[in-house]
């Protein structure tokens, strides 16, 4: 029996999202041992997470116990540092899962989905698995959202708004008041927030006001905890119950949670991480401007995307990786002819720098 026969037979041509390289699938591909990997691809956290989730997982006795299904004390827990009660907040393994409960909760087959492009890939991948309709609204030339056109694109179709704000991959921050007139349209408007603490921009508590906002948030990128998968929504308390009954049973696990619980009783700590990657920046972006050929776009998160103004984009991507720099590099159109660089340590910019001197100078 053919498979295809039996597979959904929009699946057929899905090409699936391009997730960043793992430095162990590139043993024996390049010359540098896989401690040597400097990894500027993925928006990680170089410092890493808090020593105190280090201890507390070491010590830790229950990994064969089930988490509350019900995320009960996850909830209690996020609600502190959200600022807004725990009946808005459903946690999920990583903020990719909520963006996938939500579509699924909201899209219908062809219903349809705005997407501000360029923009997070899993936005069109979720939507795309559900049977749901992309509308694309290009961002305009300083890939600022472009309302106008997102407004006229709304049709009694349309189920979510998606803005990654900032966006990856351009850094681009959304200002307030485009989020208002968008959430003005009454349809759902999903505001990512992933790199927050490093924006310092949310309107998260604006869900107390607005049935149609879901937000989202993750620990991926400020607490570096992106290897255990945990993230967060705020919505309304209706959608919230309604995602927690979709989900699937013991979605976050019991190690995330040590590292939730951990992470937040050392805030400090993990905000003067955030605060060096936010001076780094700074001085990463200074350098790269000096670069002829390279274009740096202004950033709000913990990466910065260049226009590659000579030679082609995919090849630096390569040549990088052979010297064990890995960074990101798009197939979207508008992005494709740029690199996207993840803002590491001061050590980690200098050789990126150092690397692309040599290149620049082949
Ligand atoms: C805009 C945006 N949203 C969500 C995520 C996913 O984060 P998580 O690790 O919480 O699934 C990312 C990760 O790169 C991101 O850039």
């Amino acid at each position: 029996m053919s498979i295809e026969k039996l597979i959904r037979k929009d699946l057929l041509a899905f090409g699936g999202y391009s997730a960043a390289t793992s430095p162990e699938t590139l043993v024996g591909r390049i010359d540098i041992a896989t401690r040597d990997i400097i990894k500027l691809d993925a928006n990680e956290n170089p410092y890493g997470c808090s020593p105190r989730v280090q201890r507390a997982l070491a010590k830790f006795k229950q990994f064969h116990i089930y988490p509350d299904d019900g995320q009960e004390r996850l909830r209690r827990m996020l609600s502190g540092y959200a600022g807004i009660e725990p009946e808005y907040i459903v946690g999920g393994s990583g903020s990719n899962q909520l963006i996938d409960l939500l579509v699924r909760l909201l899209i219908n087959n062809g219903d349809e989905v705005i997407n501000c492009t360029p923009t997070f890939g899993v936005y069109s991948f979720s939507t795309k698995l559900c049977g749901g309709t992309l509308v694309e609204v290009p961002r305009l030339k300083d890939f600022s959202i472009d309302i106008d056109n997102v407004k006229a694109s709304i049709t009694p179709r349309t189920k979510i708004i998606f803005i990654s704000n900032p966006n990856n991959p351009t850094g681009t921050l959304t200002p307030r008041k485009d989020v208002l007139e968008l959430l003005d349209t009454g349809v759902p408007v999903v505001i990512d927030e992933a790199y927050y603490e490093f924006s310092k921009q949310t309107v998260l508590p604006l869900v107390k006001k607005y049935d149609n906002l879901l937000v989202l948030r993750t620990f991926s990128k400020w607490a570096g905890l992106a290897g255990l998968r945990v993230g967060y929504g705020v919505f309304p308390p209706e959608i919230a119950n309604f995602i927690l009954r979709i989900k699937i049973p013991y979605n976050v696990n019991v190690a995330a949670l040590v590292a939730v619980e951990e992470s937040l009783k050392d805030i400090d700590y993990l905000m003067m991480s955030v605060e060096k990657i936010v001076v780094e920046r700074a001085r990463m972006f200074a350098a790269l401007k000096k670069i002829e050929w390279l274009k740096p776009h202004p950033t709000r998160a913990n990466f910065i995307l260049c226009d590659v103004l000579k030679g082609d984009a995919q090849k630096l991507h390569d040549q990088l990786q052979s010297k064990g720099i890995l960074v990101r590099h798009f197939d979207q159109a508008r992005v494709k002819d740029c690199i996207r660089f993840s803002v590491g340590k001061p050590e980690h910019t200098d050789a990126l720098l150092t690397a692309l001197r040599q290149i620049g100078g082949e």
